[in-house]
């Protein structure tokens, strides 16, 4: 059968869209899961099976039975999804276009130069474990699977850099320079023995004394969304509300996270302004959607949920997953027809489930 053109979804409206997608799923029943990464608009959101942050969405993945695992969300979340799910089951992704920019600084080619320059220095393989944060492709997991390494969230940063001492005395880090960093700090390392490795320059712009006195060797990546934060935002408007509580993902700015009363994934900033008083005020560092809905769902207790950036800081790729996709993939598996399948190759996805089970099992 050929898959539905989706040209024409793109003229349907949100209403229309949200009847086809209930329709849908009703006609799939069980043999479909949709899983939502909290970053998504509502009119996507509100059709998750599941909703919640990379580390419980990879755990729904592993653990469903469904034939369809359709992913509102970005592609390494579909990839992760694939890689931990049953060769029989089948990983969906609505809009391909759907990547994530901090996860396309660090590739496969500039990882294994980083190792090689690093071999003149030291021997990575006894010396270094390489963690790479799960927003990465799926090639760059298979990479830490092969030496050693593991794959950390930012729920479970803490416990596999801990895990990660325990096999070697240093850390390669990617690609979120902040989250490495903020992890770090929060285990004692001082900011002096966490080097940054920029990538496009030969050893990384340092000294071979630097990498010998460093404990983690940070990737020069960032997320556009949360670099947007800024300490200054956190003091301007706690001057007109100072009794407000700050909140930051861990993907933002050392400074940010310093001034922050909590620091989590965001399934833990959910729960965290979710437990909190009612009639509260949170200023929260974390995508726009996301914290628009916290506002939403606390109100009427009393409670303000407001965004830290004085500018639009939307994450433009999570975004691209819109009702019109998601209605089309899913009226093409009515149809039988697969559309926008991720899968990873098999030797690389053997080699990434090495580390995506490490990390699983240092997981609180
Ligand atoms: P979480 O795992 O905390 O949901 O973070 C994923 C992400 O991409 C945040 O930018
Ligand atoms: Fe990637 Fe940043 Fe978007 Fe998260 S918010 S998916 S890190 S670009």
């Amino acid at each position: 059968m050929n898959a539905a053109a989706i040209q024409p979804y793109a003229l349907l409206d949100d209403k229309e869209c949200e009847q086809r997608i209930v329709r849908a799923k009703q006609a799939l029943g069980d043999r479909l899961v949709i899983l939502g990464h909290h970053y998504q608009r509502d009119e996507v959101y509100q059709h998750a099976d599941f909703t919640g942050d990379s580390l419980k969405l990879s755990r729904q993945a592993a653990g469903t039975n469904a034939e369809y695992i359709i992913f509102c969300g970005v592609h390494f979340m579909a990839e992760v999804a694939d890689i931990l799910s049953r060769p029989d089951q089948v990983s969906i992704l609505p809009d391909m276009a759907a990547g994530c920019s901090m996860a396309d600084m660090a590739d496969l080619q500039h990882v294994e130069k980083a190792w090689q320059e690093l071999a003149e220095v030291l021997d990575p393989d006894q010396q270094v474990t390489p963690v790479t944060y799960i927003n990465s492709a799926a090639d760059l997991k298979a990479f830490c699977g092969e030496h050693g390494g593991i794959v950390c969230t930012s729920t479970n940063a803490r416990h596999v850099l801990d895990w990660s001492f325990s096999q070697r005395d240093k850390v390669l880090f990617f690609p979120d320079q902040h989250l490495g960093r903020n992890t770090g700090y929060t285990m004692g390392i001082p900011l002096e023995q966490m080097v940054v490795w920029d990538y496009d320059k030969p050893m990384g712009g340092l000294t071979a004394e630097a990498i010998r006195q460093a404990k983690i060797i940070l990737w020069k990546g960032f997320c556009s969304v949360h670099q947007m934060f800024q300490p200054e935002q956190i003091d301007n408007f706690k001057q007109k509300y100072p009794e407000t509580l700050v909140i930051a993902h861990p993907e933002s700015p050392f400074e940010v996270c310093q001034k922050a009363d909590f620091v989590g994934s965001t399934e833990f900033i959910k729960k965290t302004i979710a437990d909190g008083e009612p009639g509260s005020r949170w200023l929260v560092a974390t995508e726009l959607n996301m914290v628009n809905r916290l506002h939403e769902q606390h109100k009427h207790e009393g409670t303000h949920v407001h965004f830290m950036s004085p500018h639009v800081c939307m994450c433009s790729t999570m975004f691209r997953i819109d009702p019109q996709h998601l209605a089309w993939a899913l009226e093409n598996l009515v149809d039988g027809v697969v559309v926008n399948q991720v899968s990873v190759p098999e030797k690389t996805a053997k080699l990434a489930v090495t580390a995506l089970d490490r990390m699983l099992e240092v997981s609180p």
